[in-house]
């Protein structure tokens, strides 16, 4: 039996970005000898995000690409839950539908992942010839702020606590989400978390991230805010 994977694709206003993104995992896909489908999330877009989608059901067939939208806006870290009830895969893929995340990474995270029988692979910016690309100094600043401050606090033993290119064990995933606590973007740094304390086994592909050309980031002071309660709450509690 070939390995199945899905790749689960939340997006919020990406209609420009979704045929590209989805044209893109296709093509790197196909060249792996697996499984897979494609489930996107969407969240109500008022930009026809959705009506893209199902342009692209018909385009690559049902089977290959799954329109499983919610009503609005209801953040990314249910995002994903809802996408992984829908998943048929024995691995699920997160990563972002803005093309900040490039899907040749995808074969080196299923190599990674057979290599070493890992739970978790984890896309990190800060190892080796990782990086950012097109983010100002602010953006730069929050990002390595908060890795740097869960480092501290919580000592996770990962060098990308925030990113949310990953790849998990479907029953992995299913354990982790079952014990987490937070929905918005602090979700990623929460589950790496957990996922040491649970004793499983996370390997690292170092990634380049690109900062979007269409659309804009949902980041914002509410997010912050989210991510730094989030991490007081596991400091005290985990
Ligand atoms: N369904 C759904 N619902 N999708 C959402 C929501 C939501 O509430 N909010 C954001 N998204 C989608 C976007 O459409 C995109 O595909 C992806 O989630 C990431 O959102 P961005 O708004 O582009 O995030 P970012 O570029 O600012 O942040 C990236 O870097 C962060 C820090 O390193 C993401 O990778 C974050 O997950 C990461 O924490
Ligand atoms: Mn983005």
């Amino acid at each position: 039996m070939k390995a199945k994977y899905s790749i689960l694709l939340p997006t919020y206003n990406e209609k420009e970005n979704l045929p590209i993104i989805v044209w893109m995992i296709v093509k790197y896909l196909s060249e792996e000898d697996c499984d897979y489908e494609i489930i996107i999330i969407d969240d109500g877009s008022p930009d026809g995000t959705q009506e893209a989608a199902k342009q692209l059901e018909k385009i690559y067939g049902s089977d290959k690409i799954l329109l499983r939208p919610r009503e609005k806006k209801l953040g990314l870290g249910t995002a994903y839950i809802h996408g992984m009830r829908h998943a048929t895969g024995d691995f699920i893929i997160i990563m972002d539908a803005d093309l900040s995340h490039h899907p040749k990474y995808i074969p080196e995270f299923i190599k990674e992942q057979k290599k070493g029988d890992y739970d978790i692979i984890s896309g990190t910016r800060y190892i080796r010839d990782g990086g950012v690309n097109g983010w100002d100094f602010k953006r730069k600043l929050i990002s390595r702020g908060a890795n740097y401050l869960t480092q501290v606090l919580l000592r996770p033993g990962a060098s990308d606590l925030t990113g949310s290119f990953r790849l998990y064990k479907k029953g992995v995933l299913q354990k982790l989400v079952d014990s987490c606590v937070s929905k918005g973007y602090v979700f990623q740094m929460e589950m790496i978390v957990r996922a040491r304390k649970l004793g499983f086994k996370i390997g690292e592909v170092p990634i380049a991230f690109v900062d979007r050309l269409y659309g804009e980031s949902k980041l914002g002071g509410n997010e912050i805010f989210q991510f730094v309660k989030g991490l007081m709450y596991l400091f005290a509690f985990v």
